[in-house]
């Protein structure tokens, strides 16, 4: 469904991607990891579209999204890619309902209809008693499933995911991992994750090494 073409992307002298090819499938669940530096972030970023490389192409099911002006990128991006950072960057003013809700509003949606689907979402994560408080009342672990939400609000088809786990105890980091793969087997989702974890890697169907800015093997159960 994602197929990226001969991606490079440099800083000044410093490569940092050189000639990415890599094709991800519908409702695939795939890592890449790699040593620090070694351009997952940027390439997870081209791929979500937030960033644009030197050369090269990346397709959603044939539809060559670099090529969009930005404001349809904006909409594409809006209606078929969710992402999930590290950090939560739930906005600390708005309750978790309204947080989950908002890229629905932004998408379109009447306050009602994006507030319903934020609402089913919240109960499915298993958060629904703490949907009316505000990051700052929340724990670590609710505050990235609350992240998982919004990203899922507009049901997209790909979910982004850097380093989702990255500040969470072992705990909820396995809580988490386990709710990737359930939605891939509910909903159906395509997760791409950049992570340094391994038992999280281990569980993908496929994982991507990557080092300086190139794909050194891919490996997994597929
Ligand atoms: N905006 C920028 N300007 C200059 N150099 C950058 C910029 N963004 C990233 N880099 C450099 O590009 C290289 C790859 O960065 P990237 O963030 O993709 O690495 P990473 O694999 O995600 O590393 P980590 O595991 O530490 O997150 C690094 O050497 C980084 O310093
Ligand atoms: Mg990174």
């Amino acid at each position: 469904m994602i197929k990226v073409r001969d991606i490079s992307k440099s800083y000044d002298n410093l490569k940092v991607l050189d000639g990415i090819n890599l094709d991800i499938n519908r409702g695939e669940v795939v890592s890449i990891v790699g040593p620090s530096g070694a351009g997952k972030t940027t390439l997870l970023q081209i791929i979500g579209t937030l960033d644009r490389p030197d050369s090269g192409t990346v397709t959603y099911e044939g539809e060559d999204v670099l090529s969009m002006k930005d404001r349809s990128l904006a909409r594409f991006r809006n209606s078929n890619i969710g992402f999930v950072f590290q950090f939560h960057h739930l906005l600390p003013e708005f309750t978790m309902l309204e947080n989950v809700a908002l890229p629905a509003m932004i998408g379109g949606k009447k306050r009602d209809e994006a507030f319903a689907m934020a609402r089913k979402l919240i109960d499915y994560l298993g958060l629904a008693d703490r949907r009316s408080h505000k990051p700052g009342e929340l724990s670590g672990g609710e505050r990235q499933r609350a992240a998982v939400a919004r990203a899922l609000v507009n049901n997209p088809r790909v979910v982004l995911a850097d380093e989702p786990s990255g500040s969470l105890d072992s705990h909820n980091r396995h809580e988490l991992h386990r709710l990737f793969f359930d939605l891939r087997r509910d909903m159906g989702q395509t997760f791409v994750i950049v992570t340094h974890d391994e038992s999280l890697a281990e569980e993908c169907d496929r994982v991507i090494h990557m080092r300086d800015g190139r794909i050194t093997d891919i490996t997994g159960r597929r």
